[in-house]
């Protein structure tokens, strides 16, 4: 198994491009099952989780053709020789996000079997709600020997659902469902994010009736069918956001390209406060201490608009050698603290209660071999070891595989000394 050496100490400067977002891309791709025409994907990021997400299209009977440019990454989608319907547990296993293909096969093909996700390393992460969700539209749902059976052979009926809990994959696999139902459906209290948004748009250019994007009340019109489209991916803000921290904690100067502010604005707020400025530029945003002092501030996850769950880890790096303490509050998952033992190890002070945990920020990090259980909770590990003292050895570098586009080269074109080191290679 690859590692990842990252020898600390050298503040980053220069220019990052930020690819498109994962957690854009993965829905974008399930959009295909909802039409006969190509779907064009524009700006995909090169990641482990897209090529699960490919390797499921596929098995569905997608055509899935890559061209890649100098620039760019396109991926074309075409769904009219689907073949099959059901989402086998060895596909869906690697990858929770798999569960996406459930709203769509459902919606146009009238059924779907989606084996279901199982355990997860930051918590039980349930898909109850997508499940609900859809016996609203219509949807006749059993759960048999692991795998969600779900029907609509007359196709899918408008209605009302109120999440109870906020859920970006519920409301993602809903409004794609309901993109097809016949009639009106209202996704009250529905997640927020941008890749939300991302996903409406792309819906609305293959044909979609939705409003109130951006917002917490989406409004579907469903229509016959949908066409094809090209869509271009939104930028991924939680790329940005770790680079910012990267940045910051290595006392550098780093632009992140591509990116504008009002996507990454709560951690940019929470940035802030903790005395890292973040510029708008022409090309994007320019991150740096504003008088050369990180402060400790206190952090709480929250939906968007609040601060991500994804950048909690990277966060709490941070604060390890910020002047004072902070305090940073989980509110989406359990279990997301898989980090705190890793970076205790590098000489952090964190105490954890519950869901909190307290950081009391000390004068310097030492590089130590670690390895986590998630992708976040990873590349958390990777800005200690940027700042750290010494050589860090990250372990399980698959992680980062699933989530960060070409880590160790942007990292490395900013002036850090990190390299992959192939299973066997000397240390
Ligand atoms: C998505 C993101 C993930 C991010 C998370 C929260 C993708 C591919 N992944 O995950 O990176 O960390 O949003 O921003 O976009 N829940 C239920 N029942 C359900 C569904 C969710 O109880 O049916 C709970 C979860 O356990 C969790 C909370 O709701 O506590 C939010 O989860 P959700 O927003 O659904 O996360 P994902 O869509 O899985």
């Amino acid at each position: 198994m690859d590692r990842i050496r990252i020898r600390g100490g050298r503040p980053l400067t220069g220019q990052i491009k930020i690819s498109g977002a994962k957690n854009a891309a993965l829905p974008l791709m399930a959009t295909c099952l909802l039409t006969d025409d190509e779907v064009r994907l524009e700006n995909v990021p090169d990641l482990a989780d897209i090529t699960t997400m490919t390797n499921l299209l596929t098995h569905l009977g997608v055509e899935v053709t890559t061209r890649q440019s100098l620039k760019d990454r396109s991926v074309i989608f075409s769904a009219r020789g689907l073949s099959e319907t059901t989402a086998p547990y060895d596909l869906v296993r690697k990858m929770r996000a798999s569960v996406l293909v459930l709203g769509p096969l459902v919606a146009r093909h009238g059924v779907a079997k989606v084996s279901l996700p199982g355990g997860c390393a930051i918590g039980t992460r349930p898909v109850d709600l997508h499940i609900k969700g859809l016996q609203q539209l219509g949807a006749e749902i059993d759960l048999d020997s692991g795998y969600i059976l779900a029907r609509a052979p007359g196709g899918l009926t408008g209605g009302e659902v109120t999440f109870p809990k906020v859920s970006v994959g519920a409301t993602e696999n809903l409004l794609m469902a309901a993109t097809l139902a016949k009639g009106e459906t209202d996704l009250i209290n529905a997640a927020r994010e941008p890749e939300i948004a991302d996903l409406a748009n792309c819906l609305n250019a293959m044909g979609a009736k939705i409003e109130g994007i951006g917002s917490d009340h989406l409004h579907i019109v469903g229509v016959e069918r949908l066409h094809g489209c090209t869509h271009r991916v939104v930028a991924d803000r939680i790329e940005a956001g770790t680079y910012a921290m990267a940045a910051a904690i290595t006392g550098g100067e780093v632009e992140l390209v591509g990116l504008h502010h009002d996507l990454i604005g709560a951690a940019a707020a929470t940035l802030a406060q903790a005395g890292v400025s973040l510029i708008e530029t022409p090309d994007g945003l320019l991150v740096r201490r504003a008088n050369g002092v990180v402060s400790g501030v206190d952090v709480m996850t929250e939906p968007f608009p609040g601060f991500p769950t994804d950048l909690q880890a990277q966060m709490m790096a941070l604060m390890t050698t910020a002047e004072g303490a902070s305090m940073i509050t989980e509110t989406i998952f359990e279990n997301r603290f898989m980090h705190v033992p890793e970076l205790t190890r590098m000489g952090a002070s964190i105490n954890v209660h519950g869901s909190s945990a307290m950081v009391r920020g000390v004068k310097k990090l030492t590089g130590a071999p670690v390895m986590a259980t998630d992708l976040r909770a990873s590349v958390s590990l990777v800005l200690a070891g940027l700042a750290a003292e010494g050589d860090t050895y990250l372990n399980r570098v698959y992680h980062l595989d699933r989530g960060y586009e070409k880590l160790t080269a942007k990292l490395s074109n900013c002036g850090a000394e990190i390299e992959r080191l192939s299973d066997g290679a000397a240390e």
